[in-house]
C-alpha cells in the first residue's frame, strides 16, 4: 500500500494520525489536529529491524562512564540559581515568556558576561535584524556588544553555523522563528518547532553548545508550540511580570540538573534587567501602612518573599459588583470573599474589591488567602492593620479556619529579618475571625476609626 502524503499532528500531545479527528485520540482536546507532510520512509536505515549483529547488552548504571563537565556560569547570579548552578553544556533550555517581558535582554545580558568571560558564543535572531540587535545591546554594556549575531531564519543555515562555531553557548531568538525548507508547514507549526528543536539538540550534543532557545507564550499564559517542545528540552524557564511594572520573576517549570523551586527577581532598568538580592527588603520598606495594605510572607518556590497585598472596597452600583485581582487567582478571590462573609462577619455585599500584589509579582500559592482575607477587611472597615506594616501568611478553609502552609519557619525568619514583629498565622489564630480580629480589631475598633 503507498504510504500517505500527509500526516496529522496533535499540537497538544504530539499523537499523530493518519486521519483528521475533531478530537485528539491521544488526549481528548478539540481542533488540535494539524496537517503535515508524513516524513519520507527510511531506506536501508542502519538501525533497521533487521540490522545485522547481535543486539546492544544493556550496562548496570554503575559501569555507565560519566564526562563531569562544569556547568558555565552566565554571569546573572538569579539565573544561574535558577538553572540549578549554571547552563549545562549540551543541554537545551527553553526560556518562555509574554511579548517585551525581557527574553531577549536577559539571553544578550547572558551571552555578553560568557563573551566576556573569553567563552565562545552565538546569538541567532529570527525576530530581529542584526542593527536591532546592537542597539538594545548598546544599552546593556559593551560585553554584551562583543556577541557575534546571526540574523537567519533558515534552520539548516543556522545548523550549519553552528558546526562550524561550535560556541559554547548559543541563544536561538526564538524558536518560532525558525524554519526548515525540507517540511511543507510554515515557521511556528507543530512540524516545524519540533524539527527545529530536535536538530538543533542534535547538533548541541555533539558540540557541547549550550542552547537558550526563545519561545513564545500564548494568551493563556502557556508556552506556544507543541508541548512535546517541553517534553524535548531539559530544562523550561518562565519568565513573568508585568511589562509596565519593572519588577520580573524566572522560575523554573521543569529542570533536569536541578529543582524547580527557586526564582529569581529581576527588575527592568534602562541598563538591562538588574537582579534584586534584597526584594523583601524593598517591598516592605514600600509597604504603605494604610487601611487595605498587609505585607505577605510568600515562599517563591524554596525561597521567602516578603510583598504587599493591598485591597480597594469600593461601593458600587454595578450588578454584579466587580472582582478585580492582580498577581492572585481570581478563583482564590472569590473563595476568600465568601469566607469573610460567612464566618469572618466582614461582607463586602454589593462593593467592587479590587486586590493588588505590589510590583507586579505573581503569587501562586495557598498562604496567600490571608494576607488577602485581611487586607479586604482593613480596606473594608476602613482601619489600617495594627502593627502596620502587618505580617501574615495561611491557607484558609471553607469552613472559616486557617490551615497551615509549607515552611512557617522560613517565612517567620524572613520577616522578623525585615522588621515585622507581629506575624498573623494559623499557629497564632486557629480561624480567620480570630486572625481579622487579631489584624484590624473588633467592631468597636472599627467603630471608633470611623
Ligand atoms: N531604554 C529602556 N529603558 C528601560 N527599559 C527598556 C528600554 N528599552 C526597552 N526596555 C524594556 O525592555 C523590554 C523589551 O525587552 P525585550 O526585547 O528583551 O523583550 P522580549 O521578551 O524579547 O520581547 P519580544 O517578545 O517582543 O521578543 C520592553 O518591554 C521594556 O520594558
Ligand atoms: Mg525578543
Amino acid at each position: 500500500m503507498p504510504r500517505p502524503a500527509t500526516i496529522f499532528s496533535c499540537s497538544a500531545c504530539g499523537r499523530q494520525s493518519p486521519k483528521w479527528h475533531g478530537q485528539c485520540p491521544g488526549c481528548g482536546d478539540w481542533n488540535t489536529l494539524v496537517e503535515e507532510r508524513a516524513p519520507a520512509a527510511r531506506t536501508g536505515g542502519a538501525r533497521g529491524p533487521d540490522r545485522a549483529g547481535p543486539p546492544p547488552r544493556p550496562v548496570p548504571l554503575r559501569d555507565v562512564a560519566v564526562e563531569r563537565v562544569p556547568r558555565l556560569s552566565t554571569g546573572i547570579g538569579e539565573l544561574d540559581r535558577v538553572l540549578g548552578g549554571g547552563l549545562v553544556p549540551g543541554s537545551l533550555v527553553l526560556l518562555g515568556g509574554s511579548p517585551g517581558i525581557g527574553k531577549s535582554t536577559l539571553t544578550n545580558m547572558a551571552l555578553g558576561h560568557l563573551a566576556g568571560a573569553g567563552r565562545p558564543t552565538l546569538y541567532v535572531s529570527g525576530e530581529e535584524s542584526a542593527a536591532q540587535i546592537r542597539l538594545r545591546a548598546e544599552r546593556l554594556g559593551a560585553a554584551a556588544l562583543e556577541v557575534p549575531v546571526l540574523a537567519e531564519t533558515d534552520l539548516d543555515t543556522v545548523l550549519g553555523v553552528l558546526r562550524a562555531e561550535q560556541p559554547a553557548a548559543c541563544v536561538i531568538d526564538s524558536v518560532q522563528t525558525l524554519s526548515s525548507a525540507a517540511l511543507d508547514s510554515a515557521p511556528g507549526t507543530v512540524a516545524q518547532v519540533r524539527e527545529v528543536a530536535s536538530r538543533i539538540a542534535d547538533v548541541a550534543k555533539r558540540s557541547g553548545t549550550a542552547v537558550l532557545l526563545v519561545g513564545h507564550v500564548t494568551k493563556e499564559g502557556a508556552l506556544a508550540g507543541p508541548r512535546v517542545l517541553e517534553h524535548l528540552v531539559d530544562c523550561v524557564l518562565q519568565f513573568e511580570g508585568e511589562r509596565e511594572r519593572t519588577y520580573r520573576t524566572l522560575r523554573a517549570l521543569k529542570n533536569r540538573f536541578g529543582s524547580t523551586n527557586d526564582v529569581g527577581v529581576f527588575e527592568m532598568r534602562e541598563q538591562g534587567l538588574a537582579e534584586v538580592l534584597d526584594a523583601s527588603a524593598r517591598f516592605v520598606g514600600e509597604a504603605t501602612r494604610a487601611p487595605g495594605s498587609v505585607v505577605l510572607a510568600a515562599m517563591e518556590g524554596s525561597r521567602p518573599l516578603l510583598v504587599e497585598v493591598q485591597a480597594l472596597v469600593s461601593p458600587s452600583e454595578l450588578v454584579p459588583p466587580r472582582r478585580v485581582c492582580t498577581g492572585l487567582d481570581r478563583n482564590r478571590l472569590a473563595l476568600v470573599l465568601a469566607v469573610l462573609g460567612r464566618h469572618a462577619g466582614v461582607g463586602v455585599g454589593a462593593a467592587d474589591v479590587f486586590v493588588n500584589v505590589v510590583g507586579g509579582v505573581r503569587i501562586d500559592e495557598p498562604g496567600a488567602d490571608l494576607a488577602v482575607a485581611l487586607a479586604v477587611a482593613s480596606a473594608a472597615r476602613g482601619v489600617a492593620t495594627e502593627p502596620a506594616p502587618l505580617g501574615c501568611y495561611g491557607e484558609i478553609g471553607l469552613t472559616g479556619e486557617l490551615r497551615s502552609v509549607g515552611h512557617p519557619e522560613r517565612r517567620e525568619e524572613e520577616a522578623a529579618k525585615f522588621g515585622l514583629r507581629t506575624i498573623v498565622s494559623p499557629a497564632t489564630a486557629p480561624t480567620l475571625r480570630e486572625a481579622v480580629r487579631a489584624a484590624v480589631g473588633g467592631r468597636e475598633r472599627t467603630a471608633r476609626a470611623a
